[in-house]
């Protein structure tokens, strides 16, 4: 019985590591990299689709955050976001911080999934990848699949 759940973990960890997102190349490629790499990893932010203007209100976040880079360095990595990893979606949300209300209105969950989402979380600690969120008894995880452009584990 132990042997499969080492299986199963070692699947797990397989099937996240050949799921990493890759940039595309391109122009700005290399600075995006640099300069949303350094606190989480670049690839996680940018498994996000967005509108341009909500690419910017992210880097604004991040910059405030204390994301470094020039005036035409953070120019050339919202070319590159808004050109690689363009969407419908106006902002992102981050499933470890998110408030009950952005649950339910952006992953569009119920009112008491959000709630078990929430105690989960508060209880198992941050998630890495959306996967981690696939058990939580109570919520059903098609809908945050659904909507997985918009939504981050960071
Ligand atoms: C100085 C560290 C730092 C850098 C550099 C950084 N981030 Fe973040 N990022 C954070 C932190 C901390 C959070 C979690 C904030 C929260 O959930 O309130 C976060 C969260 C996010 C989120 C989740 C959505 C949200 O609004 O909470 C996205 C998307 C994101 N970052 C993208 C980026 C991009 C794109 C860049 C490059 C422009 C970047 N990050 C650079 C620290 C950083």
């Amino acid at each position: 019985m132990r042997g499969a759940f080492v299986v199963v973990a070692l699947l797990a960890c397989a099937a996240r590591a050949a799921g990493q997102d890759s940039f595309p190349d391109g122009p700005g490629k290399d600075i995006t990299v640099r300069v949303c790499g350094a606190c989480h990893s670049a690839s996680r932010s940018a498994a996000v689709r967005l509108t341009r203007g909500g690419w910017q209100d992210v880097i604004a976040k991040m910059v405030s955050l204390g994301a470094k880079g020039s005036d035409t360095e953070l120019a050339a990595v919202l070319d590159y976001l808004s050109a690689n990893f363009k969407g419908d979606a106006p902002k992102p949300v981050n499933m470890n911080t998110a408030r009950a209300i952005d649950l339910e209105s952006v992953a569009g969950l119920l009112r008491k999934e959000s709630a078990a989402l929430i105690a989960y979380r508060t209880k198992h600690g941050p998630c890495k990848t959306l996967q981690d969120l696939k058990n939580i008894p109570g919520v059903d995880f098609r809908k945050i699949e659904r909507r997985r452009d918009r939504l981050v584990c960071i």
